[in-house]
């Protein structure tokens, strides 16, 4: 059994961060509130706790949960969370962020909708976006474009998953957004920017974000390791003067001056680095790295 106080003083330390406006949070994080191995991510109450091991968690319900899911954290399922208690979650579900709903499905597979960890850098994005223009590539379900979006920018949206882009589009709509005044663009992401590039394209700010691993259906790979400098590279060719770069990843083997280092060497002109931040809730690893580049 995972100590019950533990769980509780995690939750009673992100009190201040849960409001009437954020009800998605990072509620306990490992080493970071002292039980390494556990991670428990809150949406509105719905529960995905996250262990190493492959033993289901034993987790009081006098903790306060809605419902309960299970995900080995080394196991990337296909098929969602496994449902241990509570309330079954048979249908999407929406959360708040900053004021913000976007829709959360417990069976759409490896991720549940949203990443908590990038809580504060979309409220920064939010905070820059009035009257400029947004590339938000790797969209996934858009949640960078809606908070661009909301701040008053102009969007444009790009991934490989048709599905995920129209995640994307009822992400906008439920917060009143009109999806038809923005752009979801199916493509993979090097292509498109290519094509920016031929095209004389720019936009004002862009956000990379992309997976640590992927492959397009021409079987093309890309790795952060191998493929990030060129990335920005390219992205840098298409952003307007002035222009804002946002770039991140989660690889967990560089380190975010090496991940720094990558840029400098691949974009070649000079520019200011100002790093992002996680959220208070994630109190264990630093494992992502965020940087916004003014070029
Ligand atoms: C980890 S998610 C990115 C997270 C996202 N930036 C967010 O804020 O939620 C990975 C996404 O990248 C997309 N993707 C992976 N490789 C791609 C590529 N070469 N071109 C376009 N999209 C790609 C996947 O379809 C997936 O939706």
């Amino acid at each position: 059994m995972i100590p019950t106080e533990k769980i509780l003083l995690a939750a009673a330390k992100r009190r201040t961060i849960r409001s009437d406006q954020t009800n998605a949070v990072r509620l306990f994080d490992g080493v970071g509130d002292g039980f390494p191995g556990l991670q428990i991510d809150d949406f509105a109450g719905r529960w995905i706790a996250q262990t190493f091991g492959k033993t289901q968690p034993a987790i009081d319900p006098a903790v306060g949960y809605r419902s309960l899911y299970w995900k080995p954290l080394l196991k990337t399922s296909q098929t969602g969370p496994e449902y241990l208690a509570g309330e079954r979650i048979e249908e999407p579900f929406c959360v708040l962020e900053c004021g913000l709903k976007f829709e959360i499905n417990f069976r759409a597979g490896h991720s549940p909708g949203l990443f908590l960890d990038q809580r504060i850098n979309r409220m920064h994005l939010r905070s820059r976006a009035k009257d400029r223009s947004l590339l938000n590539t790797f969209a996934y379900t858009c949640a960078f474009g809606v908070a661009a979006a909301a701040g008053g920018g102009s969007t444009v949206n790009l991934d490989l998953s048709r599905q995920s882009l129209d995640w994307g589009k009822r992400n906008y709509e439920i917060n009143q957004i009109c999806a038809g005044d923005h752009d979801f663009v199916y493509g993979d992401v090097f292509d498109w920017l290519m094509r920016f590039q031929r095209r004389g394209r720019k936009f004002d700010i862009i956000v990379l974000d992309p997976p640590t691993f992927s492959r397009d259906r021409k079987e093309k790979v890309f790795r952060i390791q191998d493929h990030y400098g060129s990335l920005a590279a390219l992205a840098a060719d298409c952003l307007n003067p002035d222009g804002l770069l946002f770039c991140c990843t989660n690889f967990r083997a560089i380190t975010f001056n090496e991940f720094l280092g990558t840029l400098r060497t691949a974009i070649d002109r000079p520019f200011k680095a100002v790093p992002g931040s996680m959220p208070p809730d994630f109190t264990g690893d630093r494992y992502l790295k965020t940087v916004w580049l003014q070029l």
